[in-house]
């Protein structure tokens, strides 16, 4: 089984790049059957999304604005619970726009929440979540928010690569893999 060393830690495949790719052919293309011509604000959530934000905006065929927040809740290989945002650097008009959040990951959901609340406050027409990778079993805001694109529900398991780092390696690896048991 492929495997990748990042300091020490040992990591296996998990997902490849050709079913990430394929996923986010299917998640664009609802995307842009819901949003359409609507001009949409695409916000990414950095430093993880880069990737991800990439390939959507690729294929979203239409005019749409994008924008990047850098926000952090995670220390090592487990999430702090403090969500800090080290950038606050919307430049677009939010009011009456369609916002659509591109998450690389959401785990506890604390990240999320804390950006809802943010952007809600600039009377958006709709916000819509996609997030690549979907961590169900510790979400704690099951019925509080709706995650509209999802690409992959994992397990609880720690997971790097196509954005995703651990201690700040193995963002640019293009399959992901996660954490292999000791
Ligand atoms: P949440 O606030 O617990 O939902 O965590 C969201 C953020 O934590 C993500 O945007 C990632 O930056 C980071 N994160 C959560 N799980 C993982 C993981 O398995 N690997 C790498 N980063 C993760």
């Amino acid at each position: 089984m492929k495997t990748v060393q990042l300091n020490d830690k040992t990591f296996e495949i998990y997902i490849p790049q050709n079913e990430i790719e394929k996923r986010i052919d299917v998640l664009s293309q609802e995307i842009v059957n819901d949003i359409g011509d609507t001009t949409p604000v695409f916000i990414s959530v950095l430093n993880g999304a880069f990737l991800f934000t990439s390939e959507i905006i690729k294929r979203f065929p239409y005019n749409c604005e994008v924008d990047f927040l850098k926000i952090s809740s995670y220390v090592g290989t487990t999430s702090s619970g403090n969500v800090s945002l080290t950038t606050n650097s919307i430049k677009a008009s939010l009011e009456n726009r369609n916002i659509v959040v591109l998450e690389d990951i959401i785990d506890t959901g604390l990240t999320i929440k804390s950006l809802l609340n943010d952007l809600s406050t600039y009377s958006p027409k709709k916000i819509s979540i996609a997030t690549l990778l979907f961590k169900p079993d510790v979400f704690k805001f099951k019925n509080e928010i709706e995650i509209n694109y999802i690409g992959f529900d994992i397990a609880n398991d720690f997971v790097v690569g196509y954005g995703l780092d651990y201690n700040g390696l193995g963002r640019n690896l293009l399959d992901i893999y996660k954490l292999k048991p000791l």
